[in-house]
């Protein structure tokens, strides 16, 4: 995680001392090594919060992954690249729908923040910087 984009970020972290709090609350829905989309979604709106921020709390502060398969899994950076929109893709992934979600904590293309990576039988797909928009046409060329 060396490099960053050369642009400024344009969002802000979601703050450290919280990431703890949410990880307690993740471990307590989990079951076993996995948590649902479904409970997480509930849990965030019992609590307040975005999705995306307990999906961020996943990969950075517990060793929990989100259950279910697909066809296209899409991983998603939650690290630094949350400065540069992350949670943005992230919560946009939630209400879409339809595609398994991975966040990640570094993705190993920190200077094209945010990166995604779109798996399925295709091989790879990179996003990096990744959009919204250009998630769903990926996604739509891809099903
Ligand atoms: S922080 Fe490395 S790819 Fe996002």
């Amino acid at each position: 995680m060396s490099k960053t984009p050369t642009r400024s970020p344009t969002h802000e972290d979601i703050d450290p001392s919280r990431l703890a709090t949410m990880a307690v609350d993740l471990e307590e829905i989990a079951d076993g090594e996995t948590v649902e989309l479904a409970a997480l979604v509930e849990l965030a709106e019992d609590r307040g919060r975005p999705a995306s921020h307990y999906l961020a709390t996943l990969p950075l502060a517990t060793d929990l992954k989100l259950a279910g398969e697909g066809p296209l899994t899409v991983k998603v950076c939650a690290g630094t690249c949350q400065r540069w929109g992350a949670l943005d893709l992230l919560e946009h992934l939630v209400e879409r729908r339809g595609v398994q979600i991975a966040p990640v904590s570094c993705l190993d293309r920190c200077d094209h923040a945010p990166a995604v990576e779109i798996h399925g039988e295709h091989g790879q797909l990179v996003l990096a910087p990744a959009t919204s928009q250009a998630i769903d046409d990926a996604i739509s060329s891809l099903s």
